[in-house]
């Protein structure tokens, strides 16, 4: 069985549905620069995993939040592809800059911050600008399921950066860097 988390990562609120009716190349576009962008959904997941295993000996704890954060962030990676499918692109992972221009992510995108609290700390940043981007977007699309499902996300974000500032207390605390 699994031993209790320290941090709690998973918001107990629903995902709403997407219901998506009409193909739209420049709402698909928008949505993958979260998806395979370079501050995309894949590269957030690549950078928890990699602090993840980087921290597992010396802070268990962190270690368990990284890899239950790069869960919540691979949900949103398929949740992406899905509505990015829908409104009528291939869900490859890339940004479509049209029908038939896309830049490809690359695996130099993740960012490999070298202590635990740059780790912590940069990931904050990259969270705060993960949720004002999908609550920008929710504004501006017509949409309402799909604003509303954006607005959902923004929230996980939100929470997320402030896992990640108890955690770089708890560090500190700790007498980590
Ligand atoms: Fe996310």
């Amino acid at each position: 069985m699994k031993k209790e988390s320290v941090y709690t990562v998973e918001l107990d609120e629903p995902y709403p549905k997407a219901t998506i009716r009409r193909k739209n190349m420049m709402l698909a576009s928008a949505l993958s620069q979260a998806y395979g962008g370079k501050t995309g959904e894949l590269t957030s997941i690549s950078e928890y995993l990699y602090q993840s295993i980087l921290c597992a000996e010396e802070y268990p704890a962190i270690s368990e939040l990284f890899e239950d954060l790069a869960k919540v962030e691979m949900r949103h990676f398929r949740i992406l592809g899905e509505m990015i499918c829908a409104l009528g692109a291939p869900p490859k992972v890339c940004v479509h800059k049209d029908f038939c221009r896309r830049i490809p992510w690359s695996g130099g995108y993740p960012f490999y911050r070298t202590t635990l609290g740059e780790a912590l700390a940069g990931s904050m940043r990259d969270e705060e600008h993960a949720a004002a981007f999908y609550r920008k977007l929710a504004g501006c699309v017509e949409n309402e399921s799909v604003s509303q499902l954006l607005l959902r996300l923004a929230k996980d974000e939100e929470h997320h950066e402030t896992l990640l500032g108890q955690a770089l207390e708890d560090l500190k605390r700790m007498g980590g860097q």
